[in-house]
């Protein structure tokens, strides 16, 4: 039940809820006070506790119908797939460019304040990798449609215990506890994070008052976090 001290209080909309990222920020901003209202865009019934978090189960293709849900102070966007999910290269575009537009768009039509999402190290539309060249795509495309507020965080290896087997980055994972002590100055931005730290910064940023278009890189998300591992 709301409380008139709630009223004062932020809303938001997360898209990816129920990703590695995304379960970690929705904890996060459940907890932090920030927020009376919480809207969780998914494609699968899931159970939350918190009791201001609304689930909507909705249909990432027809985004638009959803329109008046984008009526909230921040957007955060922890989609994202994989080639070998998605099966096709159309499908994965689909999941990590057209569906983060189309989000943004709504957001702006709305009025929301800020909109933050998680893209990738290494992003670039010149990239010879499609996985970079489309997070490079998304970001160019999100910087052009000026946004009030936007807010790219680029994560390297995201570390943390996921439900789907990734055998690459299980291993990278197994590996990181070692290399990453080993990865200073020039390589500091390569270290492995975890994924709860990737969520504290954006719940971090979320609270900040810069407006513009913004770029963190790894090393700069794990300091922004606010606690070290
Ligand atoms: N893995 C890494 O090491 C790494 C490194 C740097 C950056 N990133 C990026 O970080 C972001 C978050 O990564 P993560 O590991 O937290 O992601 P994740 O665990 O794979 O979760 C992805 C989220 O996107 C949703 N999603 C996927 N396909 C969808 C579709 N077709 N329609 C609607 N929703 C869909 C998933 O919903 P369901 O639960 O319903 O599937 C889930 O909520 C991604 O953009 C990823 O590219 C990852």
């Amino acid at each position: 039940m709301l409380n008139i001290m709630d009223l004062t209080k932020k809303t938001a909309l997360v898209l990816g809820a129920t990703g590695l990222i995304g379960t970690e920020l929705v904890k996060k901003i459940s907890e932090n006070g920030e927020y009376q209202r919480v809207h969780l865009l998914v494609r699968r019934p899931i159970e939350v506790e918190s009791d201001f978090c609304e689930v909507h189960i909705v249909d990432f293709d027809e985004l638009n119908k959803y329109h008046d849900l984008f009526q909230v102070t921040d957007v955060f966007c922890c989609l994202g797939t994989t080639i070998k999910v998605a099966k096709t290269k159309e499908a994965f575009r689909k999941v990590d460019y057209e569906y983060p537009v189309e989000a943004a768009k709504l957001a702006k039509e709305n009025g929301a304040e800020k909109f933050l999402i998680v893209s990738s190290m290494g992003a670039d539309p010149e990239s010879l990798f499609f996985y970079s060249r489309v997070k490079g795509d998304v970001e160019v495309t999100l910087k052009s449609l000026d946004l009030p507020s936007l807010h790219i965080f680029r994560p390297s290896l995201l570390l943390g215990k996921r439900e789907e087997f990734r055998l690459g980055e299980k291993i990278a994972e197994k590996a990181s506890g070692v290399i990453n002590k080993l990865m200073i100055g020039p390589l500091l931005p390569y270290r492995g994070i975890h994924a709860r730290k990737v969520a504290a910064a954006m719940a971090v940023m979320a609270q900040s008052n810069k407006k513009g278009n913004h770029v963190y890189l790894s090393h700069e998300i794990d300091s922004m976090a606010g606690y070290t591992d």
